[in-house]
């Protein structure tokens, strides 16, 4: 599942065998990639989007494991533009029904945070920390606005997600600090990743999800977000992607 059509192009391009279905207004690509059978799919923005798509993904497709990538906007300390996060749990940061329920609690669910499936997500770290190393190497990142030494890192954490884009200093700080409070490290903010892992964990699909870091949720806009989706984003999905199925067993294979 791709946050961005730009994310997708060049794996629909990839694909074997590949068929079109439209589901719920939306376009899916059926077909094999490095020997897996996989549907790929565009989540829509916002929450409700992604987790329309992530039912049809389950009722229709039948899928098994989803493998999500996208962008964000870095929180914690370490998390700089161009690199990447990795997600270990999840949390919806908008999800507010205290005092009746904890905060962040979705009603019904035994933890705030919901978490992604352990063998998937180091599947995952080991195909994104090449990537990015191969990929930070050859990216032109002072066309992009930053440093030419530029390095870009991994990190592995907590993502919470939110129908907003989160765009000032003064937000960003709060979200982080409320949560921080709380006992929660966040590294970034997206906008649908914890509504993908709740209907996951509805329908007990493996759920592993990275994110591009395209900015730092706040009032800097330093960067043209359309050429660093195009130059970073969409480069590390793709190379992430294909190296995460090239390693992953077959699902008869385990
Ligand atoms: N996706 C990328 N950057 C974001 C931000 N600052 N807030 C929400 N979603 C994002």
């Amino acid at each position: 599942m791709s946050a961005l059509p730009q994310e997708q192009g060049s794996l629909v391009q990839a694909l074997q065998q590949p068929e079109r279905i439209e589901r719920a207004g939306r376009s899916f690509y059926r077909g094999q990639l490095h020997g897996h059978d996989v549907v790929l799919a565009l989540s829509g923005i916002g929450k409700v989007a992604a987790a329309t798509t992530t039912t049809v993904l389950a009722e229709h497709f039948g899928v098994t494991r989803i493998l999500f990538t996208g962008v964000a906007g870095g929180l914690g300390d370490e998390v700089r533009v161009g690199d990447v996060v990795v997600a270990q749990s999840y949390l919806q940061h908008d999800m507010d029904a205290s005092p009746i329920f904890e905060r962040w609690l979705v009603p019904g669910y035994a933890s705030i945070t919901m978490d992604c499936n352990i063998a998937l997500t180091q599947q995952l770290a080991l195909a994104t920390g090449l990537c990015v190393e191969q990929d930070g190497h050859a990216i032109d990142w002072p066309a992009l606005g930053l440093e030419a030494g530029h390095r870009p890192r991994m990190h592995q954490g907590l993502i919470v997600s939110g129908d907003r884009f989160v765009s000032t200093q003064r937000e960003s700080q709060a979200l982080r600090s409320a949560l921080t409070t709380a006992g929660h490290d966040v590294l970034a903010v997206e906008m649908e990743g914890a509504s993908v892992a709740q209907v996951c964990a509805d329908y007990g699909i493996a759920f592993t999800a990275v994110r591009t870091i395209s900015d730092r949720a706040d009032d800097s806009a330093h960067l043209d977000f359309g050429l660093f989706v195009e130059k970073v984003a969409s480069r590390y999905a793709d190379h992430i992607a294909h190296a995460f199925l090239k390693a992953l067993p077959t699902a008869a294979g385990g």
